[in-house]
């Protein structure tokens, strides 16, 4: 009679345990199942600072960017050291509005030479920062130069001749917001990391113990694993239930993106490279080849549910977490801005480039770059059509990114069509599939010397590239 109770209570004991047990053994399956080879949380999406202007000149922004290696833990304890413009990873924004005159004081803090290339501008080929522009460790240049052209989301990011890719890799890369009066007054949102956020998006493999795992193979760089946005691994980012702008950079080395929305809604791309489009073009996803960008903005005010992801291809790019109620309701302004069209008739000289790959290897017309030597001469203010082709075959097809520095072009033709609406403004870059054929049409405002290439960065570093003087 005495033991019963307790024997009682050791079973009850027993027992919890076993239930406690398997709750445990439950509760560890569900973090396996759950668990990501990455991170187990979701980050907030990081928002790049907008640097200050040291210059009280309402005529001249002036900029300071420091090139310099950091540490970052990607991957949970993991560290991987890395290099970025005034801090770890990436850079700031910098803004500048049409007409004024932007220098940058750009000093190399790296034990390695760069240089810094403004991707998207009009100017003068000796502030371009491509490969002859090179900064030795320690060294300084700064380049002044006038921003003339349409309000537009650029970039930069070095452009040292083989050893772009692995710089960008390691996180040199950074945005330029050129704003203009037409920017300012369209209805549009535009408050910065609210409702106008800037994403850099861009592909990445780690080791084991976090550092980035820059993987060439045959084929080309390995494709990336992880998605990282503005330098974050699975971001998030709470949003309102309003119009939201998106300025997406396809800052990868290698790969294309293709943008959604995870319940398919439609968004309105209102700008492309080098600025706004005429009009809205309404679409459910968007491709982005490394190098482009779109500006979309998208409308978060019917959305019913908690949360809505950006897909790239099948995986989550970034979560919108929305708040609040509904705002008032909005419609993408009907008009956005001009586009001159460059005409054919002006054009005094047809040039074509075939570009051509095998693997990691690659060149336009036959040639590998070389820095001694300019592949073609322009004439100073000449209007140039040029016929881009991808000469794929069977064995060797890739996509390529083809991109022109110092000017922004209009895609005449793709495949003897007119170009997609969303293509029908300024460009810088242009995606061919295997076999596509472009004609670009552009005019050049600047002398110097300049590059034309493949913004595969890989294919870039390994021949894919070409100058042409301006003069
Ligand atoms: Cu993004 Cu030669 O440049
Ligand atoms: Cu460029
Ligand atoms: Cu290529």
């Amino acid at each position: 009679m005495e033991k019963k109770p307790k024997a009682g209570r050791s079973f009850l004991g027993m027992g919890m345990v076993l239930v406690l047990g398997v709750f445990l053994i439950f509760l560890g399956v569900r973090m396996l199942l759950d668990e990501d080879p990455v991170v187990s949380s979701k980050n907030p999406l990081r928002i790049p600072p907008v640097l200050e202007d040291q210059d009280p000149d309402p005529q001249v922004v002036s900029y300071v960017l420091k090139a310099e290696t950091g540490t970052m833990s990607f991957v949970e304890g993991g560290r991987t050291p890395t290099m970025g413009y005034n801090g770890s990873f990436l850079g700031p924004v910098l803004r500048v509005n049409r007409g004024q005159e932007m220098q940058v004081q750009v000093e190399n803090h790296l034990p390695e030479s760069t240089t810094l290339h403004w991707h998207g501008m009009d100017l003068p080929g000796e502030a371009d920062g491509g490969p002859h522009h090179g900064i030795p460790s320690g060294g300084t240049w700064t380049p002044r130069f006038l921003v003339d052209q349409p309000a537009a989301t650029l970039w930069y990011h070095p452009h040292f001749h083989r050893n772009t890719g692995p710089q960008v890799y390691q996180g040199l890369a950074g945005l330029i917001y050129i704003e203009d009066a037409i920017s300012e007054a369209l209805d549009i949102p535009r408050d910065y990391g609210i409702n106008d956020i800037p994403l850099v998006v861009q592909d990445r493999n780690f080791t084991e113990a976090g550092e980035f795992l820059y993987e060439l193979t045959m084929m080309g760089l390995r494709p990336g694993e992880v998605l990282l946005v503005n330098g974050t691994v699975h971001p998030y980012f709470e949003a309102k239930r309003e119009p939201m702008r998106l300025r997406l950079l396809n800052g990868s080395n290698f790969e294309d993106f293709r943008f959604r929305f995870d319940d398919r809604r439609s968004f309105h791309q209102i700008a492309s490279d080098g600025g706004f489009l005429e009009a809205p073009v309404a679409m459910e996803e968007v491709y982005l080849s490394p190098g482009e960008r779109v500006e979309i903005v998208v409308d978060f005010s019917d959305a019913a549910s908690e949360q809505l992801l950006l897909m790239e291809g099948d995986r989550i790019a970034l979560e919108f977490r929305l708040t609040g109620e509904p705002g008032a309701s909005w419609t993408v302004p009907e008009t956005l801005a001009v586009v001159p069209p460059l005409e054919p008739g002006q054009a005094s000289v047809r040039r074509t480039f075939v570009m051509e790959s095998m693997g990691l290897q690659g060149t336009i017309n036959g040639k590998a770059f070389d820095m001694g030597r300019i592949d073609e001469e322009v004439v100073l203010g000449a209007t140039e059509i040029w016929t881009v082709t991808n000469s794929a075959t069977m064995m060797h097809s890739s996509g390529h990114p083809f991109h022109v520095h110092g000017t922004q072009f209009q895609i005449l033709s793709r495949n003897g069509a007119p170009p997609a609406l969303g293509e029908r403004g300024w460009k810088d870059t242009v995606h061919l599939q295997p076999g596509d054929e472009v004609e670009l049409i552009m005019q050049f405002h600047h002398p110097g010397v300049f590059m034309y290439h493949c913004h595969m960065l890989e294919h870039e570093d390994y021949g894919m590239m070409g100058q042409f003087r301006v003069q």
